[in-house]
């Protein structure tokens, strides 16, 4: 042809045509490396005290307040769907400021615990074991303060105690895991969290009882949605004191080989895309099964930009979900989870 001289009479033909096998939605399907399927979603409910109480939550659209009932209808609603697991975040009907109504057996998590077994008795139920819910001051443990005998001066008033944190961790893991959770996920980032939970589940006859660990748990941006749903945010200050540095790899590597020698059944890295890399190492470290957390903002985020039609969320979600997976992740907890169900038929 004259504009290229005959130049492309010498081109070599490839010999490597990987576009053979992308050529029919069979031949993908065949080739597919990563599967995204129901039973590894896990969806999370916020419950609240009250009767056929729907509350929607205004900063992550489709997500709602729930009372017990609701719960259960929720919990056979995704059952149908494929979904197999809940992830339970109370509001409590009142704070203090040691969080008291978590370690109450008729506390509102417990009561959604029995609702949903009652209604969904094979539905895996995993009770979120913290105390920013429950506490006045938003924080996810009891805080230093003059007013307690055991007050740190040099650590500042309003610094979270840990060892008096674990001392009601214990007490309400037991609490939950009786009323019937499968699971106890405690997320505070507390020292040491894993085996003081493990130890007094196991002293409480309830060796059964899993637990798994938000083990690398960052302090992000990502869960400000959340804070309006649960109604969970600090009063003061922020939670770098206890969550990562967004900034550190190698940190989220021995967090989670403590929590492992601890006794975690299941570790969590959370949040979930923007820590892909900590995944991967997570998940070629170790043998324990791999939960991501797609937090709050992740999920509110695209609905924000497929409200204004400038993204695909179907679309988006999959895909994400879909590299959360890739990246070595056995399970993610996202509140997508009930139509990610429906998507994938
Ligand atoms: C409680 C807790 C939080 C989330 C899960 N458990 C809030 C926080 O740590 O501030 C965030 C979940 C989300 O954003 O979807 N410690
Ligand atoms: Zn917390």
């Amino acid at each position: 042809t004259p504009v290229t001289n005959g130049i492309t009479n010498h081109l070599p033909t490839p010999v490597q045509r990987p576009r053979r096998l992308r050529i029919s939605p069979a031949l993908r399907d065949l080739v597919r490396e990563t599967r995204l399927t129901p039973a590894q979603l896990i969806a999370p409910i916020f419950v609240r005290h009250g009767r056929d109480l729907r509350v929607a939550i205004r900063s992550m659209p489709g997500q709602y307040q729930m009372s017990p009932d609701q719960a259960a209808r929720e919990a056979r609603e995704l059952a149908e769907r494929g979904i197999r697991a809940v992830l339970l975040f109370g509001i409590p009907a009142h704070k203090d400021a040691c969080g008291s109504e978590n370690a109450d057996p008729d506390g509102i998590v417990p009561q959604a615990i029995r609702a949903i077994k009652d209604a969904v008795p094979g539905m895996v139920v995993i009770s979120d074991m913290c105390f920013c819910e429950y506490t006045d001051h938003g924080h996810c443990g009891v805080l230093n303060s003059p007013d307690r005998s055991d007050f740190q001066p040099q650590l500042g008033e309003g610094y979270l105690l840990n060892d008096p944190t674990l001392a009601l961790l214990a007490e309400a893991s037991v609490v939950h895991a009786r009323a019937g959770a499968d699971i106890i996920a405690p997320s505070g980032m507390i020292d040491g969290m894993v085996a003081t939970i493990r130890a007094a589940l196991d002293s409480a006859g309830l060796s059964h009882t899993s637990i798994m660990s938000y083990a690398a748990k960052y302090a992000s941006g990502f869960y400000g949605p959340f804070r309006d749903a649960a109604e969970s945010p600090p009063q003061f200050g922020d939670r770098s004191q206890y969550q990562m540095d967004p900034a550190n790899a190698r940190e989220a590597l021995r967090e989670v080989d403590l929590d492992v020698a601890e006794g975690a059944d299941i570790l969590m890295v959370k949040p979930a895309l923007a820590y892909l890399d900590i995944i991967r190492q997570v998940r070629d470290r170790h043998t324990l099964p791999l939960a991501a957390y797609q937090v709050s903002g992740e999920y509110s985020m695209v609905k924000a930009a497929a409200l204004q039609g400038w993204l695909d969320e179907q679309r988006i979600a999959l895909e994400t979900l879909t590299a959360i997976r890739r990246a070595g992740a056995d399970m993610i907890i996202t509140y997508w989870a009930k139509e990610a169900a429906e998507w994938l038929g």
